[in-house]
């Protein structure tokens, strides 16, 4: 199974990555989580401590330099479209509480496509990814999609959007169910988080863009809040929040298993 998370910053998207993870690993599966936020921030939320933090790869640039044949610091080069990557996940990744970490991170104000040795080399992370790696694969985004090509789409299996209760972050979801519709993605979810009121929910879920299908709601959770400022990780912090996840998990899978039999 393969599920790609983005949503506004700040809305929820690691932590929610972070939980699912830790509940498909106590299934009994072998997850791979990616972190492909240039503001990377899953290793933290997983529990891996300071000095242990691995390098984003998109940040290793001799790296870059090696598969890509062009050096990421210079303008106009030509470089492989199709680099080898299939041996960096092993390499690069970090074993984390039953699951793997790659960091890949992202490129700050690259645009859509950035046509640059990084992002070419991003894209090819991303559909080698998504297309050859059999573990659960949970993928932390930001709001944009850029390296989710229309090649990697196809062995996505959905697009989870993480909201608050407010117009922007709605707004937010909008924006990233249009990009991912264009590339192909057929299945949307949300999981509405940071609840402080019940009304909130009935009115998010009759705001959600066309063809997103609600997937739960979290509340506010102080506690979750604290572990952050204390730097800890997001297990074990709060019973509601795992709860709510666990039941959205739960939905989702149920949608992916119906997509997958719809499909024969
Ligand atoms: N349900 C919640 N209640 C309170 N704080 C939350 C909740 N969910 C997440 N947070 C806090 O909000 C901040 C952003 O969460 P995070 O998962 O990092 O979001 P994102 O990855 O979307 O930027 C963190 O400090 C996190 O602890
Ligand atoms: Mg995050």
């Amino acid at each position: 199974m393969k599920i790609a998370i983005s949503g506004k910053g700040g809305v929820g998207k690691t932590t929610v990555t972070a939980i699912w993870g830790r509940a498909f690993a106590e299934g009994g599966h072998p997850v791979f989580l990616i972190d492909a936020d240039p503001d990377a921030n899953l290793a933290a939320a997983i529990g891996v401590p300071k000095d242990k933090l691995p390098q984003p790869l998109v940040a290793l640039k001799d790296l870059i330099k090696e598969r890509t044949g062009a050096d990421p610091d210079k303008l106009g080069q030509y470089f492989r479209i199709n680099p080898t990557v299939a041996d960096l996940p092993d390499a690069y990744s970090v074993a984390v509480g039953g699951m793997r970490l790659l960091v890949l991170g992202g490129i700050r104000g690259g645009g859509q496509g950035c046509a640059c040795p990084q992002g070419t080399f991003l894209k090819a992370m991303m559909r080698h990814l998504m297309l050859e790696r059999q573990e659960v694969l949970l993928v932390d985004m930001e709001a944009g999609l850029e390296f989710l090509g229309r090649a990697s789409v196809m062995g996505t299996d959905a697009l989870v959007i993480v909201v608050e209760p407010g117009r922007r972050s709605l707004e937010t979801a909008e924006a990233i169910a249009q990009m991912g519709r264009d590339i192909g993605i057929k299945r949307f979810g949300a999981v509405l988080n940071k609840v402080t009121d019940a009304g909130q929910v009935e009115t998010i879920r009759a705001s959600l863009p066309k063809g997103v299908e609600f997937l739960g709601s979290m509340p506010y959770s102080p506690a979750l809040q604290k572990a952050d400022l204390e730097g800890r990780a997001v297990f074990g912090v709060d019973a509601r929040i795992e709860a709510a996840l666990a039941d959205a998990k739960r939905k989702l899978e149920s949608l992916i298993a119906a997509d997958a039999a719809a499909k024969v």
